[in-house]
Protein backbone atom coordinates (compact mmCIF):
# COMPACT_ATOMS: atom_id res chain seq x y z
CA UNK A 1 0.00 0.00 0.00
CA UNK A 2 1.18 3.56 -0.99
CA UNK A 3 -0.04 6.54 1.05
CA UNK A 4 0.50 10.00 0.36
CA UNK A 5 -0.09 12.87 3.09
CA UNK A 6 -1.17 16.12 3.00
CA UNK A 7 -0.77 17.05 6.56
CA UNK A 8 0.91 14.84 9.73
CA UNK A 9 -1.51 13.62 12.05
CA UNK A 10 1.07 11.37 14.20
CA UNK A 11 4.30 12.00 15.45
CA UNK A 12 6.98 10.37 17.70
CA UNK A 13 6.50 11.44 21.03
CA UNK A 14 9.11 9.78 22.97
CA UNK A 15 11.77 6.81 22.03
CA UNK A 16 13.80 4.32 23.96
CA UNK A 17 16.33 1.55 23.56
CA UNK A 18 17.37 -1.71 25.08
CA UNK A 19 20.20 -3.89 24.20
CA UNK A 20 21.51 -7.26 25.24
CA UNK A 21 24.60 -6.84 28.10
CA UNK A 22 27.31 -9.10 27.24
CA UNK A 23 29.22 -7.71 24.14
CA UNK A 24 30.04 -10.25 21.50
CA UNK A 25 33.29 -9.59 19.42
CA UNK A 26 34.88 -10.50 16.23
CA UNK A 27 37.97 -11.29 18.61
CA UNK A 28 35.37 -14.15 20.73
CA UNK A 29 33.96 -15.33 17.09
CA UNK A 30 37.24 -16.17 15.94
CA UNK A 31 37.26 -18.66 18.75
CA UNK A 32 34.06 -20.02 17.46
CA UNK A 33 34.35 -20.71 14.11
CA UNK A 34 36.69 -19.68 10.89
CA UNK A 35 36.56 -16.39 10.77
CA UNK A 36 38.48 -13.39 11.23
CA UNK A 37 38.07 -9.34 12.63
CA UNK A 38 39.59 -7.86 9.35
CA UNK A 39 36.96 -10.46 7.06
CA UNK A 40 34.00 -9.48 9.05
CA UNK A 41 34.82 -5.58 9.27
CA UNK A 42 35.45 -5.58 6.06
CA UNK A 43 32.35 -7.31 4.21
CA UNK A 44 30.19 -6.13 7.23
CA UNK A 45 31.35 -3.26 8.84
CA UNK A 46 30.48 -5.00 12.23
CA UNK A 47 32.69 -5.11 15.21
CA UNK A 48 30.87 -5.56 18.14
CA UNK A 49 27.06 -7.25 18.66
CA UNK A 50 24.91 -7.39 22.37
CA UNK A 51 23.74 -10.50 23.28
CA UNK A 52 21.15 -10.82 26.87
CA UNK A 53 22.28 -12.65 29.50
CA UNK A 54 20.11 -16.25 29.77
CA UNK A 55 17.15 -15.86 31.08
CA UNK A 56 16.32 -12.21 29.51
CA UNK A 57 13.31 -12.49 27.25
CA UNK A 58 11.92 -9.82 24.35
CA UNK A 59 9.45 -8.60 26.24
CA UNK A 60 11.96 -7.76 29.02
CA UNK A 61 14.16 -5.33 26.41
CA UNK A 62 10.89 -3.92 25.10
CA UNK A 63 9.30 -2.94 28.83
CA UNK A 64 12.57 -1.10 29.30
CA UNK A 65 12.62 0.44 25.91
CA UNK A 66 8.80 1.48 26.37
CA UNK A 67 9.65 2.90 29.51
CA UNK A 68 11.86 5.09 28.44
CA UNK A 69 10.03 6.62 25.28
CA UNK A 70 6.64 6.98 27.73
CA UNK A 71 8.79 9.08 30.63
CA UNK A 72 10.43 10.91 27.31
CA UNK A 73 6.70 11.77 26.36
CA UNK A 74 5.17 12.34 30.11
CA UNK A 75 2.52 9.92 29.21
CA UNK A 76 1.55 6.81 31.40
CA UNK A 77 0.84 3.13 30.33
CA UNK A 78 -2.88 3.59 31.09
CA UNK A 79 -3.22 6.02 28.38
CA UNK A 80 -1.54 3.57 25.23
CA UNK A 81 -4.25 2.91 23.53
CA UNK A 82 -2.44 0.07 21.48
CA UNK A 83 0.83 -2.10 22.04
CA UNK A 84 1.94 -2.93 18.24
CA UNK A 85 5.47 -4.61 18.33
CA UNK A 86 7.61 -5.82 15.29
CA UNK A 87 9.18 -9.19 16.76
CA UNK A 88 10.06 -13.01 14.31
CA UNK A 89 11.82 -13.83 17.97
CA UNK A 90 8.76 -13.10 20.69
CA UNK A 91 9.03 -14.48 23.95
CA UNK A 92 6.73 -17.57 24.01
CA UNK A 93 4.84 -19.32 20.50
CA UNK A 94 1.49 -17.32 21.93
CA UNK A 95 0.72 -15.42 23.21
CA UNK A 96 1.56 -12.47 21.36
CA UNK A 97 4.69 -10.58 23.04
CA UNK A 98 2.72 -7.41 22.85
CA UNK A 99 0.36 -9.04 25.59
CA UNK A 100 3.24 -9.92 27.92
CA UNK A 101 4.43 -6.12 27.20
CA UNK A 102 1.28 -4.61 28.46
CA UNK A 103 1.11 -6.83 31.31
CA UNK A 104 4.60 -5.90 32.51
CA UNK A 105 3.57 -1.97 31.96
CA UNK A 106 0.30 -2.13 33.43
CA UNK A 107 -0.83 -1.10 30.40
CA UNK A 108 -4.71 -2.20 30.61
CA UNK A 109 -6.43 0.08 28.14
CA UNK A 110 -3.52 -1.27 25.15
CA UNK A 111 -5.47 -3.75 22.29
CA UNK A 112 -1.89 -5.51 21.43
CA UNK A 113 -1.09 -7.52 18.72
CA UNK A 114 3.07 -8.73 16.80
CA UNK A 115 3.37 -8.34 13.53
CA UNK A 116 5.81 -10.79 11.62
CA UNK A 117 7.75 -8.92 8.97
CA UNK A 118 11.42 -9.56 10.08
CA UNK A 119 13.45 -6.45 10.00
CA UNK A 120 10.74 -4.17 8.58
CA UNK A 121 8.76 -4.96 11.63
CA UNK A 122 8.90 -1.86 13.38
CA UNK A 123 8.44 0.65 10.34
CA UNK A 124 5.42 -1.91 9.33
CA UNK A 125 4.30 -1.14 13.02
CA UNK A 126 4.58 2.72 12.49
CA UNK A 127 2.68 2.30 9.05
CA UNK A 128 -0.24 0.85 11.02
CA UNK A 129 0.07 3.03 14.04
CA UNK A 130 0.01 6.28 11.76
CA UNK A 131 -2.92 4.69 9.54
CA UNK A 132 -4.79 4.22 13.40
CA UNK A 133 -4.50 7.43 14.87
CA UNK A 134 -4.90 9.00 11.17
CA UNK A 135 -8.59 7.15 11.03
CA UNK A 136 -9.21 8.98 14.71
CA UNK A 137 -9.34 5.06 15.95
CA UNK A 138 -6.24 5.98 18.38
CA UNK A 139 -4.51 9.26 20.29
CA UNK A 140 -1.38 6.85 21.55
CA UNK A 141 0.37 3.98 20.09
CA UNK A 142 3.88 2.15 21.41
CA UNK A 143 5.93 0.92 18.09
CA UNK A 144 8.04 -1.67 18.92
CA UNK A 145 10.80 -3.35 17.47
CA UNK A 146 12.77 -6.34 19.16
CA UNK A 147 14.59 -9.19 18.82
CA UNK A 148 16.71 -11.92 20.45
CA UNK A 149 18.03 -13.02 17.52
CA UNK A 150 21.12 -15.12 19.63
CA UNK A 151 18.05 -17.30 20.25
CA UNK A 152 17.96 -18.31 16.42
CA UNK A 153 21.39 -18.06 15.18
CA UNK A 154 23.32 -21.13 14.87
CA UNK A 155 26.63 -19.83 15.95
CA UNK A 156 28.26 -22.60 13.83
CA UNK A 157 27.77 -21.58 10.75
CA UNK A 158 29.91 -18.63 10.00
CA UNK A 159 27.74 -17.26 7.03
CA UNK A 160 25.56 -16.06 9.35
CA UNK A 161 26.75 -15.99 13.02
CA UNK A 162 28.94 -13.04 12.73
CA UNK A 163 25.93 -10.71 11.25
CA UNK A 164 22.75 -10.94 14.17
CA UNK A 165 22.77 -9.34 17.97
CA UNK A 166 19.96 -8.54 20.15
CA UNK A 167 18.19 -5.52 21.11
CA UNK A 168 15.06 -3.44 21.07
CA UNK A 169 13.96 0.11 19.80
CA UNK A 170 10.46 2.04 20.74
CA UNK A 171 8.63 4.85 20.25
CA UNK A 172 5.21 6.56 21.24
CA UNK A 173 3.24 7.92 18.75
CA UNK A 174 0.54 10.27 19.63
CA UNK A 175 -1.79 12.91 17.58
CA UNK A 176 0.33 15.69 16.52
CA UNK A 177 -1.07 19.01 16.42
CA UNK A 178 1.55 21.04 14.49
CA UNK A 179 3.76 20.10 11.63
CA UNK A 180 5.65 17.43 13.09
CA UNK A 181 4.70 14.15 12.33
CA UNK A 182 4.70 10.84 9.67
CA UNK A 183 4.68 12.74 6.00
CA UNK A 184 4.86 9.44 4.22
CA UNK A 185 5.04 5.59 4.51
CA UNK A 186 5.32 2.69 2.40
CA UNK A 187 5.43 -0.72 3.14
CA UNK A 188 5.60 -4.22 0.50
CA UNK A 189 6.44 -7.87 0.21
CA UNK A 190 7.48 -10.44 -1.89
CA UNK A 191 6.71 -13.85 -0.70
CA UNK A 192 8.25 -15.56 -3.84
CA UNK A 193 11.87 -14.43 -2.36
CA UNK A 194 10.91 -16.10 1.19
CA UNK A 195 13.53 -19.41 0.64
CA UNK A 196 16.57 -17.00 0.61
CA UNK A 197 16.32 -15.76 4.35
CA UNK A 198 14.50 -18.13 6.41
CA UNK A 199 13.88 -20.27 9.50
CA UNK A 200 11.94 -22.78 8.56
CA UNK A 201 11.59 -25.03 11.93
CA UNK A 202 9.04 -24.08 14.92
CA UNK A 203 5.63 -23.56 13.14
CA UNK A 204 3.21 -26.46 11.74
CA UNK A 205 5.67 -27.16 8.49
CA UNK A 206 8.24 -28.19 10.61
CA UNK A 207 6.72 -28.78 14.38
CA UNK A 208 9.52 -28.97 17.41
CA UNK A 209 7.96 -31.40 18.59
CA UNK A 210 8.95 -34.18 15.45
CA UNK A 211 12.12 -34.94 16.36
CA UNK A 212 13.08 -36.04 12.42
CA UNK A 213 13.87 -32.39 12.05
CA UNK A 214 17.63 -30.99 11.62
CA UNK A 215 18.32 -28.29 14.85
CA UNK A 216 19.97 -26.05 12.04
CA UNK A 217 16.17 -25.48 11.08
CA UNK A 218 15.43 -24.13 13.92
CA UNK A 219 18.35 -21.09 12.69
CA UNK A 220 18.52 -18.94 10.34
CA UNK A 221 19.46 -19.89 6.82
CA UNK A 222 20.61 -16.80 4.58
CA UNK A 223 21.81 -17.14 0.95
CA UNK A 224 23.56 -13.90 1.39
CA UNK A 225 24.80 -12.77 -2.17
CA UNK A 226 21.48 -13.22 -2.94
CA UNK A 227 19.99 -11.05 -0.20
CA UNK A 228 22.69 -8.47 -0.36
CA UNK A 229 21.80 -7.95 -4.17
CA UNK A 230 17.85 -7.87 -3.28
CA UNK A 231 18.57 -5.67 -0.55
CA UNK A 232 20.36 -2.79 -2.23
CA UNK A 233 18.12 -2.77 -4.82
CA UNK A 234 14.86 -2.94 -2.89
CA UNK A 235 15.90 -0.35 -0.21
CA UNK A 236 16.78 2.28 -2.81
CA UNK A 237 13.27 1.79 -4.18
CA UNK A 238 11.46 2.02 -0.57
CA UNK A 239 13.78 4.91 -0.07
CA UNK A 240 12.75 6.78 -3.21
CA UNK A 241 9.13 6.23 -2.67
CA UNK A 242 8.79 7.19 0.65
CA UNK A 243 10.36 10.59 -0.04
CA UNK A 244 8.06 11.16 -3.58
CA UNK A 245 4.99 10.05 -1.39
CA UNK A 246 5.74 12.95 0.79
CA UNK A 247 7.21 15.34 -2.14
CA UNK A 248 10.40 16.00 -1.05
CA UNK A 249 14.01 14.95 -2.33
CA UNK A 250 17.23 13.46 -0.91
CA UNK A 251 18.34 17.20 -0.14
CA UNK A 252 15.28 17.81 2.30
CA UNK A 253 16.25 15.44 4.49
CA UNK A 254 18.14 16.00 7.90
CA UNK A 255 19.44 12.18 8.46
CA UNK A 256 18.73 9.25 6.67
CA UNK A 257 18.53 5.86 8.97
CA UNK A 258 18.64 3.18 6.86
CA UNK A 259 18.10 -0.53 8.56
CA UNK A 260 21.56 -1.79 9.67
CA UNK A 261 22.43 -4.82 7.60
CA UNK A 262 25.32 -4.84 6.59
CA UNK A 263 27.93 -0.88 6.08
CA UNK A 264 28.46 -1.94 2.42
CA UNK A 265 24.55 -2.02 1.74
CA UNK A 266 24.07 1.79 3.56
CA UNK A 267 27.20 2.64 1.87
CA UNK A 268 25.66 1.87 -1.61
CA UNK A 269 22.62 4.07 -0.97
CA UNK A 270 24.35 6.40 0.59
CA UNK A 271 25.82 6.86 -2.80
CA UNK A 272 22.94 6.50 -4.98
CA UNK A 273 20.91 8.95 -2.92
CA UNK A 274 23.56 11.44 -2.92
CA UNK A 275 23.94 12.01 0.76
CA UNK A 276 26.87 13.16 2.33
CA UNK A 277 28.43 10.99 5.24
CA UNK A 278 26.52 13.32 8.37
CA UNK A 279 23.57 13.02 7.30
CA UNK A 280 23.95 8.99 7.06
CA UNK A 281 23.15 7.34 10.84
CA UNK A 282 25.53 4.26 11.46
CA UNK A 283 25.47 1.92 14.62
CA UNK A 284 26.10 -1.02 13.02
CA UNK A 285 29.79 -1.38 14.19
CA UNK A 286 28.54 -1.55 17.91
CA UNK A 287 25.18 -3.73 16.77
CA UNK A 288 25.37 -5.64 14.49
CA UNK A 289 22.12 -6.66 12.54
CA UNK A 290 19.00 -6.14 15.35
CA UNK A 291 16.43 -7.08 12.80
CA UNK A 292 13.38 -4.90 13.50
CA UNK A 293 15.16 -3.31 16.44
CA UNK A 294 17.64 -1.60 14.43
CA UNK A 295 16.18 1.89 13.20
CA UNK A 296 14.08 2.31 16.38
CA UNK A 297 17.40 1.84 18.25
CA UNK A 298 19.74 3.69 15.90
CA UNK A 299 16.54 7.24 15.94
CA UNK A 300 16.92 6.90 20.00
CA UNK A 301 20.94 6.88 19.62
CA UNK A 302 20.86 9.71 16.76
CA UNK A 303 18.75 12.01 18.98
CA UNK A 304 20.45 11.07 22.20
CA UNK A 305 24.07 12.21 20.38
CA UNK A 306 22.66 15.05 19.06
CA UNK A 307 22.68 13.83 15.56
CA UNK A 308 19.28 14.84 15.08
CA UNK A 309 16.36 17.78 16.83
CA UNK A 310 12.87 18.63 17.15
CA UNK A 311 11.49 19.49 13.68
CA UNK A 312 14.10 17.61 11.62
CA UNK A 313 13.51 15.54 8.40
CA UNK A 314 13.92 11.89 9.00
CA UNK A 315 14.07 8.90 6.30
CA UNK A 316 14.07 5.46 7.63
CA UNK A 317 13.92 2.47 5.50
CA UNK A 318 13.95 -1.50 6.02
CA UNK A 319 14.52 -4.63 4.07
CA UNK A 320 13.87 -7.94 5.91
CA UNK A 321 12.74 -11.52 5.28
CA UNK A 322 9.56 -12.52 3.63
CA UNK A 323 10.85 -10.46 1.93
CA UNK A 324 9.52 -7.64 2.90
CA UNK A 325 10.58 -3.76 2.85
CA UNK A 326 8.86 -0.60 4.74
CA UNK A 327 9.85 3.25 4.85
CA UNK A 328 8.64 6.46 6.26
CA UNK A 329 9.22 10.17 6.03
CA UNK A 330 8.70 12.65 9.27
CA UNK A 331 9.81 15.29 11.23
CA UNK A 332 10.83 14.47 14.21
C1 LIG B 1 26.63 -12.31 4.52
C2 LIG B 1 27.57 -11.43 3.74
C3 LIG B 1 28.28 -10.49 4.69
C4 LIG B 1 28.63 -12.29 3.05
O1 LIG B 1 29.50 -11.48 2.33
P1 LIG B 1 29.90 -11.85 0.85
O2 LIG B 1 30.87 -10.85 0.41
O3 LIG B 1 28.60 -11.95 0.09
O4 LIG B 1 30.59 -13.24 1.03
P2 LIG B 1 30.22 -14.63 0.34
O5 LIG B 1 28.97 -15.18 0.94
O6 LIG B 1 30.29 -14.46 -1.14
O7 LIG B 1 31.40 -15.50 0.81
C5 LIG B 1 32.74 -15.27 0.32
C6 LIG B 1 33.65 -16.25 1.01
O8 LIG B 1 33.77 -15.88 2.38
C7 LIG B 1 33.46 -17.01 3.20
N1 LIG B 1 32.85 -16.57 4.43
C8 LIG B 1 31.53 -16.44 4.70
N2 LIG B 1 31.37 -16.00 5.96
C9 LIG B 1 32.61 -15.83 6.46
C10 LIG B 1 33.09 -15.41 7.71
N3 LIG B 1 32.29 -15.03 8.72
N4 LIG B 1 34.43 -15.35 7.89
C11 LIG B 1 35.28 -15.70 6.91
N5 LIG B 1 34.88 -16.14 5.72
C12 LIG B 1 33.55 -16.19 5.50
C13 LIG B 1 32.53 -17.86 2.37
O9 LIG B 1 32.54 -19.21 2.79
C14 LIG B 1 33.13 -17.68 0.99
O10 LIG B 1 34.23 -18.53 0.86
P3 LIG B 1 34.45 -19.39 -0.47
O11 LIG B 1 34.60 -18.37 -1.56
O12 LIG B 1 35.68 -20.15 -0.16
O13 LIG B 1 33.22 -20.22 -0.60
C15 LIG B 1 26.82 -10.61 2.68
O14 LIG B 1 26.40 -11.46 1.64
C16 LIG B 1 25.64 -9.90 3.21
O15 LIG B 1 25.77 -9.02 4.04
N6 LIG B 1 24.44 -10.20 2.70
C17 LIG B 1 23.24 -9.53 3.07
C18 LIG B 1 22.93 -9.88 4.47
C19 LIG B 1 21.73 -9.15 4.99
O16 LIG B 1 21.61 -7.99 4.79
N7 LIG B 1 20.89 -9.89 5.69
C20 LIG B 1 19.82 -9.40 6.41
C21 LIG B 1 18.79 -8.76 5.59
S1 LIG B 1 17.72 -7.97 6.69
Amino acid sequence: MIHDFDRPVARIAGTGHATGTRILTNADLEKMVETSDEWITTRTGIKERRIVENGVVTSDLCVDACQQALDEAGVSPHEIDYIVLGTVTGDMKFPSTATIIQSKLKAYNATTFDVSAACSGWVYGIEIADSLIRAGRADKILVIGAEILSSMTNYNDRKTCVLFGDGAGAALLVRSNDDRGFLSTYTGSNGDLAHLLICEGGGSYKPGKNRDIPSEDFTIYMNGNEVFRHAVRIMDHAALTALEKARLSPEDVDMFIPHQANIRIIEAMKKRLKFPDEKVFVNIQKYGNTSSASIPTALDEAKNQGRVKEGDVILVAAFGGGFTWASAAFRL
